[in-house]
């Protein structure tokens, strides 16, 4: 790992989706002020280094790199102005990065249980479910472990809070 690189631009693009996702949440109101916290951030840093830019690649979209299957299992959110059977609803929520946290967070209270039997169900568990699925079972691939262990690790010296 090249510690100078590797830490402190994943960080700094946390941060700054942290801070511009939570003042646009907060202009949405309602269930859509969900906030990228520090939990939710490493997720998507290590699904995609939170690249909003990212359109679809082999059926997975956005900064979470979700797929239609993962989509429908959380409910088939969409974008506020879009209806559900829109042909292209899946594209539009998994590319918007508020949909797509939305969409994550339905998911985990879907799904949320102690995956790795540490007696809790902590942002670990989160990461198991996103990148394994419902039944967390295996390990995550090691470009996963390395970017989510990373940026955790920096997000709770920087008191981002656990969650
Ligand atoms: C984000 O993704 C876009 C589209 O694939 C790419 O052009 C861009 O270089 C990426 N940005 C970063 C910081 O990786």
């Amino acid at each position: 790992m090249e510690p100078s690189q590797s830490q402190s631009l994943p960080l700094l693009l946390l941060l700054y989706l942290a801070v511009t996702c939570a003042s646009a949440a907060a202009a949405e109101g309602g269930e859509s002020r969900l906030r990228y916290d520090s939990c939710y951030g490493c997720i998507c840093e290590a699904a995609s280094r939170c690249n909003r830019s990212l359109g679809c690649d082999d059926g997975a979209c956005g900064l979470f790199r979700i797929t239609r299957h993962y989509w429908l299992d959380a409910g088939a959110p969409t974008l506020p102005a879009d209806a559900r059977l829109l042909n292209d609803a899946f594209e539009r929520c998994a590319t918007d990065p508020f949909c797509a946290l939305r969409t994550a967070h339905h998911y985990m209270e879907r799904y949320r249980k102690d995956c790795n039997g540490n007696q809790q169900v902590d942002c670990h568990d989160l990461a198991l479910l996103h990148f394994l699925g419902p039944s967390c079972e295996g390990t995550m691939p090691s470009a996963y472990t390395d970017e989510f262990d990373n940026c955790r690790f920096n997000a709770l010296l920087l008191g981002a809070g656990d969650v």
